[in-house]
């Protein structure tokens, strides 16, 4: 593994496919100095998600996940003026981070933070009848991610894009004998997969600055 060649390759395709900008750098900066870890998308994969919410024409989106907000700018910057990003975090103190980043980057009036265990507020967005989003972006814990699929999917229609975070974990998914929670957590996701009929598929393996992990691409299709 070769993390140092990665970042250098990173570093040269975002100086020129997805430069940074003072709302973002501070983001991350105010992140970091408020003692979040720093596990937030790379500039190149914020920019990929902001691409893939536009190539859906989405208007609504849900994020589950929102650390310091990094991600939910870039997501957000997706959306018409009267679009909907709905992003969902455990921790008050992420979400209190994420609130200042969003408003200062300007796409504040688009984005409604919802503090609390994401499956808990999934089943509040349920309950209350929400209208299903246009693109979904899965990023928390990854023992949850089988649960905020099922979820996910009852806030769906087909043509939802979903989008799946660290999925390939340093390869260790491939190990049927892993005892760690985060590995177990993704292989039952990716098994939930294989046998859902309502969504269609695939998962990719990446490199970069963040080291080596991959996505999930799924389309719902009924
Ligand atoms: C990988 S970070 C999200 C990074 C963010 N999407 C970005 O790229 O900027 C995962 C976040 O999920 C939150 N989280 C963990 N467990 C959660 C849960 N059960 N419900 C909601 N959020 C949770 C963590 O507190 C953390 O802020």
């Amino acid at each position: 593994m070769d993390k140092e060649l990665w970042t250098k390759v990173d570093e040269y395709l975002v100086s020129n496919l997805a430069p940074s900008d003072a709302s973002l750098e501070g983001a991350l900066a105010d992140s970091a100095a408020a003692g979040l870890p720093q596990i937030n998308v790379a500039p190149n994969q914020g920019k990929m998600l902001e691409l893939l919410a536009r190539i859906r024409g989405s208007r609504r989106i849900l994020e589950i996940g929102t650390l310091g907000g990094y991600s939910t700018i870039w997501l957000a910057r997706s959306l018409p003026d009267d679009g909907l990003l709905i992003t969902l975090e455990l921790e008050p103190r992420h979400a209190e981070v994420a609130r200042i980043n969003v408003d200062r980057a300007g796409v504040g009036p688009l984005v409604e933070i919802r503090t609390g265990p994401a499956a808990e507020t999934l089943r509040t967005l349920i309950d209350e009848g929400c209208a299903a989003f246009d693109f979904i972006f899965i990023d928390a814990d990854k023992e949850g991610y089988t649960e905020y699929l099922n979820l996910s999917l009852q806030l769906s229609r087909p043509g939802t894009v979903i989008v799946a975070d660290n999925v390939v974990r340093e390869g260790a998914i491939s190990d049927p004998d892993s005892a760690d929670e985060r590995v177990l957590g993704i292989q039952r996701f990716l098994q939930t997969l294989k046998d859902e009929t309502r969504v269609s598929g695939t998962a990719v393996q990446t490199v970069g600055s963040k080291g080596y992990d991959g996505f999930a691409l799924l389309l719902v299709s009924e």
